[in-house]
C-alpha cells in the first residue's frame, strides 16, 4: 500500500496515467470531473468479486455474511474518514448528486413549507441548486441566493445579510468546483445555526484535497462523492446528524429498508438502511473503502500541501501568459484553476490542449450561475489530483502558449 510520498511512485499506482493521447504522455488535469483510480481500488473491486461477491443484509450464507461485514466496515471507515461520531450517520448513496436529492425530498419535503427559505450561493454546481428548485416546485419554498465577489469568493457579511429567521437551511459548496474558492463553511455554520437553520455541505471538491472533521465544521448533513476521491463511480456518500436522520421518512421504498411489509401498512428500519431501498452499490462501496485506505496512507495534509503548491505553481505560471486571465482568485482556493484567454473560446482551448495529450474541462462545468455571475459563457478548467507534478503543469502553460500562437 502507498505509505510513501513520492509523487513518481504515486504515479505508478494509477494504470490510465501511463498511456499516450494522440501520441503524446497523457497530462491528465480534469480531477475536478473525476479523479483516476488507484491499482489499490481496481484490484479491491476485482478481488471481491472474485471471492467475496453476494448480495448483502439478506443470505444466511457464508459469502452473503462476508459481503454484509465488508460493506458494514467501510461505513465505519467513511465515518472515521469525517470523524462522524456515529455510524449510524453515514448513508450510502449511489452518488453525491442523490445524497442531496435525499436530503431535499426526505428531509425537505417533509418539514418545510411555503415561506420557509433555503439558502444557496451563485457558486453552487447544478446538482446543489435544481434539488432545491424542485422542492421549490413541490413545497412553495423560497430559494435565496448569496451572491459571489468578483473574484469569485463568497462574504461572510453577504451570508449574514441574507439569512433570516425563515432560513430553514443553508445549502453550500465546500470547495467550488467552477473556481476552487473554499468557503469559509465553519462560519457559515456557525451563522446559519444561529439563526435557527440547519447547513448542508457539499464536499465533492473538497473531501479528496483537505482533511474534513464534520463535527468540527458543524455540519448537520455532509455529502461527497466516490469518483472524485479515486474510487469508482456510482457510490456517493451523505453525513446526517444522527438526531436529524432519525426523524426523517424514506427517500425511496424497497427492499432492505423496511421491518415489516403489509398491505395494511409497512414499516421502515433505521437509519441509515431506511435509506438504502434495493440493492445497494455494494462493490463499489468495497472500492471506496479501498480508496479511503489509499488516501489515508498518503495522508490528506501531504495531498493539501501538495496540491497547494501545485496551485501556486500553475497561477505564477499561466499569469505570466500574455492574453490569459484567471477566474477565480479569492484568498483561500484549492487545487482548481479556471481562466479565459483573449480570442480563444474555452471550447477551443481544451480541444487544442487534447491534441497535446492534455485533458482539462471546458464549458460551465455543471455551474451556469457562476459563469453567470462573472459575465462569461465558459472558463477552461485545470484540476490537480494527488499524481500531478509541476512538468504537468509545464506541459500545460507550454500548449496554452502555442494555442495562443495558432490564434493570433
Ligand atoms: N461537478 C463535476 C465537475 O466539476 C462534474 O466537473
Amino acid at each position: 500500500m502507498a505509505a510513501m510520498n513520492s509523487v513518481a511512485e504515486r504515479r505508478a499506482d494509477f494504470p490510465v496515467l501511463t498511456q499516450t493521447v494522440h501520441g503524446k504522455p497523457l497530462v491528465y488535469l480534469d480531477t475536478g470531473a473525476s479523479a483516476q483510480k488507484p491499482r489499490a481500488v481496481l484490484e479491491a473491486m476485482q478481488s471481491f468479486y472474485e471471492r467475496e461477491y453476494a448480495n448483502i443484509h439478506r443470505g444466511v450464507h457464508e459469502l452473503s455474511a462476508r459481503a454484509t461485514e465488508r460493506y458494514e466496515t467501510v461505513r465505519g471507515d467513511v465515518r472515521r474518514f469525517l470523524n462522524a461520531a456515529h455510524a449510524d450517520e453515514i448513508v450510502f448513496t449511489h452518488g453525491a448528486t442523490e445524497a442531496i436529492n435525499l436530503v431535499a425530498q426526505g428531509w425537505g419535503r417533509t418539514f418545510l413549507k411555503a415561506g420557509d427559505e433555503v439558502l444557496v450561493t451563485q457558486l453552487e454546481h447544478h446538482a446543489n441548486i435544481v434539488p432545491w428548485q424542485l422542492l421549490q416546485q413541490q413545497t412553495g419554498i423560497t430559494l435565496r441566493v448569496v451572491p459571489i465577489t468578483p473574484d469569485g469568493d463568497v462574504l461572510i457579511a453577504d451570508v449574514a445579510a441574507a439569512l433570516s429567521p425563515r432560513t430553514k437551511l443553508v445549502a453550500v459548496a465546500h470547495v467550488s468546483n467552477a473556481l476552487g474558492t473554499v468557503l469559509p463553511v465553519a462560519a457559515i455554520a456557525e451563522m446559519a445555526h444561529e439563526a435557527g437553520a440547519l447547513i448542508l455541505i457539499d464536499g465533492c471538491q473538497a473531501a479528496s484535497h483537505m482533511s474534513v472533521d464534520v463535527q468540527a465544521l458543524g455540519a448537520d448533513f455532509y455529502v461527497f462523492a466516490g469518483h472524485k476521491l479515486y474510487g469508482p463511480t456510482g457510490i456517493g456518500v451523505l453525513y446526517g446528524r444522527r438526531d436529524i436522520l432519525n426523524a426523517m421518512p424514506p427517500y425511496q421504498g424497497g427492499g432492505d429498508m423496511i421491518e415489516s411489509v403489509r398491505f395494511s401498512g409497512t414499516t421502515f428500519r433505521e437509519p441509515p438502511y431506511r435509506f438504502e431501498a434495493g440493492t445497494p452499490p455494494i462493490v463499489e462501496v468495497i472500492g471506496l473503502g479501498a480508496a479511503l485506505a489509499y488516501v489515508n496512507a498518503i495522508g490528506l495534509d501531504n495531498i493539501a500541501r501538495h496540491e497547494d503548491l501545485l496551485l501556486r505553481y500553475a497561477t505564477e505560471k499561466l499569469s505570466a501568459i500574455e492574453g490569459l486571465r484567471i477566474i477565480g482568485t479569492a484568498p483561500r482556493k484549492a487545487g482548481i484553476v479556471s481562466f479565459v484567454m483573449a480570442n480563444i473560446h474555452p471550447h477551443d482551448i481544451g480541444t487544442i490542449l487534447d491534441r497535446h495529450g492534455i485533458a482539462i474541462r471546458a464549458g460551465h462545468h455543471c455551474a451556469q450561475p457562476v459563469m453567470e455571475a462573472l459575465g462569461l459563457p465558459a472558463t477552461a478548467r485545470a484540476s490537480f489530483g494527488l499524481y500531478n507534478t509541476t512538468a504537468d503543469i509545464d506541459a500545460l502553460a507550454a500548449a496554452v502558449i502555442r494555442a495562443r500562437e495558432l490564434f493570433a
